[in-house]
């Protein structure tokens, strides 16, 4: 995989999403690097990491939704467990069978397309919050 970096495109506006967001590239990048190398210590120890990151930026991205009354928190929320469930089914299945081939495709495709690129939707109701003040 290319490493995959947050583009101008895919920034919600809000710092922290937005760092948040960074974070879980690094860290994807940094296992990708460490799967090319073998280093099966450094990937499990990422993986581990990735996953707190993950459950931990959900919760908070939740809980500014919330306060923000941003009226499809219901649905995303739906969406963000239905991402992480089919992460951690990922991360599962490697700690049993090893990383298949494309493994950090398939973690891209959750994050980036599933997680990251999904917040968008809320992009435009945070801006005119923020505008109000
Ligand atoms: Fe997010
Ligand atoms: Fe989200």
């Amino acid at each position: 995989m290319k490493p995959f970096h947050m583009s101008p495109t895919l920034m919600t506006g809000h710092i922290q999403i937005d760092t948040e967001h960074e974070h879980l590239l690094v860290l994807l990048n940094q296992f990708d690097r460490l799967l090319k190398t073998n280093d099966d210590e450094g990937c499990a120890a990422t993986l581990t990491e990735l996953t707190e990151a993950l459950e931990n930026h959900l919760i908070n991205e939740e809980n500014i939704l919330k306060g923000h009354r941003y009226p499809g928190v219901a649905k995303h929320i739906e969406q963000h467990e239905a991402a992480k469930n089919a992460f951690l089914e990922l991360v599962k299945e490697s700690r049993q069978n090893g990383y298949g081939l494309n493994f950090s495709d398939k973690l891209i495709a959750i994050l980036a397309d599933d997680l990251i690129t999904a917040d968008l939707d809320f992009k435009i109701y945070l801006e005119k919050m923020a505008h109000k003040g």
